[in-house]
């Protein structure tokens, strides 16, 4: 055989992964392989495969004889959208896509090339976790990838999407990614799985209830989107990285729009309620604002009381924090805290521009919050907008209320341009509660308490149910015509652009975890 040809041959033969008996019944779970789904992420015929001929160097019980093709992984790196991307797929049909120490040696040596290049890393998890066999070689690659997680953070966006079991400590890799995708019904994240439990507490849970998809996108809030099958989830992926820079020394490429940067919306002059109490949906005011009314929402199925989303403006990406009357009438809690403070450092950390939307009526109380620790997770929403040094501009709708409208991101924790409509009301509380308690003697003292309760409340909403005194004061930079909000947002953009911020030298700050 010529040497070509004995080239072809084995490749070809890696490439058989696990072979066809295992390819069979990946496909028969609704999965794809490992490399058709690099094929699926990655712009047609641009992937190129790296160590492709590592394999293990085990011998313990049978694994001298045992052959495991790639070492049960696929890495490389390739194009999406044209712009160098770097991956590694886990092959579930080589050894059930176990870890072992040559397994684990390719994504180590992918994501340092990641780094180095200053490009995005995107993982496939989907695998049995740490390869037994091979007992504390595959520990020590966990290690190290977690490692590389952690420098890596902040520098390259790093993409976790689990298509497979993902189990035991395995799952603190994507933890500690910026983003995870799951795929319904045909993925699991947990770090014991339902027979441990079972044996541990008793508890009887299926693995779909106690780490599928739908829990991580609902319940724990470890996952942060959801894809309907692999080619699903992974065409969201590719649109995610379209709305992130490569690495945190560049901006977010900018997409040619034919919506006008000064197109008018007339129907926000009257899209608030007059009714405080009455509930709006914020998605049709982002959608109407952004260009070609496109979002692209981070964790929708969690905490929707608040919207953490990128839209697009004038081309370029930009960042939405904004509170949902339609949930919980849009109140800051612990989760929509996190999912918050998590967003905004998301974007600071890869020079995305912050607009916050805001209509709080305050944080939620309650003794679950309260024991739950809403002031140790509220705080971290606060300090992630303080730590901020992109363009932050804070947008007015309705309700701003005491804490609420500081972690708002209001002037003082740092907003560069507050604006705010005319139906905005700035004040420690709503009208009623601020009644009752300013005027609690009064109110008591009146022939007609009720009449005189009424009458304090109106006294009180002239006051502050209104964004004038804060202007007066210059805690409000303007107060707009709401049908010019995308006009004056993409003009407030343009403005900030050449914004630069530098905080003291720190070796880090010490967040509220
Ligand atoms: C070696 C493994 C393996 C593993 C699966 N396989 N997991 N080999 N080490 N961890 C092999 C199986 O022996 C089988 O080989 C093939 O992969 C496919 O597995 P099946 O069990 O047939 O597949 P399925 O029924 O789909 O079940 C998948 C599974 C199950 C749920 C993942 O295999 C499983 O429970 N595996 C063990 C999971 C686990 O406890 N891992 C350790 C987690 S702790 P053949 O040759 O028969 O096809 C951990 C610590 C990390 O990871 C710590 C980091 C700090």
């Amino acid at each position: 055989m010529n040497k070509l040809e004995e080239l072809r041959q084995l490749k070809e033969k890696i490439a058989q992964g696990g072979g066809q008996k295992r390819i069979d019944a990946q496909h028969k779970k609704g999965k794809l392989t490992a490399r058709e789904r690099l094929n699926v992420l990655f712009d047609e015929g641009s992937f190129v495969e790296n160590d492709v001929f590592v394999s293990h160097r085990c011998t313990n019980f049978d694994m001298a004889d045992t052959k495991a093709p790639g070492d049960g992984v696929v890495t490389g790196y390739g194009t999406v959208d044209g712009r160098l991307v770097f991956a590694y797929a886990q092959d579930f049909t080589v050894l059930g896509g176990s870890l072992g120490e040559y397994h684990a040696e390719k994504i180590v040596k992918v994501q340092g090339m990641a780094l180095k290049m200053g490009a995005p890393i995107v993982g496939l998890n989907d695998s049995g976790g740490a390869r037994i066999q091979e007992g504390v070689n595959a520990l020590s690659g966990f290690g190290k990838i977690f490692h590389n997680n952690t420098i890596s953070s902040g520098v390259i966006p790093q993409i976790s999407v689990i298509m497979g079991p993902c189990a035991g400590g395995a799952v603190y890799s994507p933890a500690i990614t910026d983003f995870i995708f799951m795929v319904d019904k045909t993925s699991q994240m947990f770090i014991t799985g339902p027979e441990v439990i079972k044996t541990v507490t008793g508890e009887d849970i299926s693995a779909e209830q106690l780490g599928g998809a739908m829990t991580h996108n609902t319940v724990s809030g470890v996952a942060h989107f959801i894809g309907t099958d692999d080619t699903d989830t992974l065409m969201q992926v590719r649109e995610l990285l379209s709305y992130m820079p490569s690495n945190n020394l560049e901006t977010a490429p900018i997409y040619a729009t034919s919506d006008d940067p000064n197109r008018m919306i007339p129907e926000f002059n009257d899209i608030i309620p007059d009714n405080p109490n009455k509930a709006y949906d914020m998605y049709d005011i982002i959608t109407k604002i952004a260009d070609d009314g496109k979002l692209f929402d981070v964790m929708p199925h969690y905490a929707k009381n608040m919207i953490t989303c990128f839209i697009r403006m004038d081309g370029a990406t930009v960042g939405v924090i904004a509170n949902q009357p339609k949930f919980g009438a849009g109140c800051l809690d612990i989760n929509a805290s996190d999912k918050a403070a998590r967003f905004i450092r998301r974007c600071d950390a890869f020079n995305i521009p912050l607009l916050t939307v805001e209509d709080v009526p305050g944080f939620l109380p309650g003794a679950d919050q309260e024991y739950g620790g809403i002031i140790r997770h509220g705080a971290k929403m606060l300090y992630a907008y303080c730590e901020a040094t992109v363009p932050k501009i804070t947008m007015i709708l309705r309700k701003a209320y005491g804490g609420a409208y500081i972690g708002m991101c209001n002037k003082e924790l740092g907003a560069d341009l507050v604006m705010a409509w005319p139906s905005a009301q700035i004040a420690v509380m709503g009208a009623a509660g601020a009644a009752n308690i300013v005027f609690k003697k009064d109110i008591k003292a009146a022939d007609d308490p009720e009449a005189k309760r009424q009458e304090k409340i109106a006294e009180y909403e002239d006051r502050f149910n209104n964004p004038y005194r804060a202007a007066e004061m210059g805690y409000v930079d303007d107060i707009i015509e709401p049908a010019t909000a995308r006009q004056r947002i993409i003009s407030a953009l343009d403005m900030l652009s050449t914004k630069r911020e530098s905080l003291p030298a720190k070796k880090h700050g010490n967040i509220p975890l």
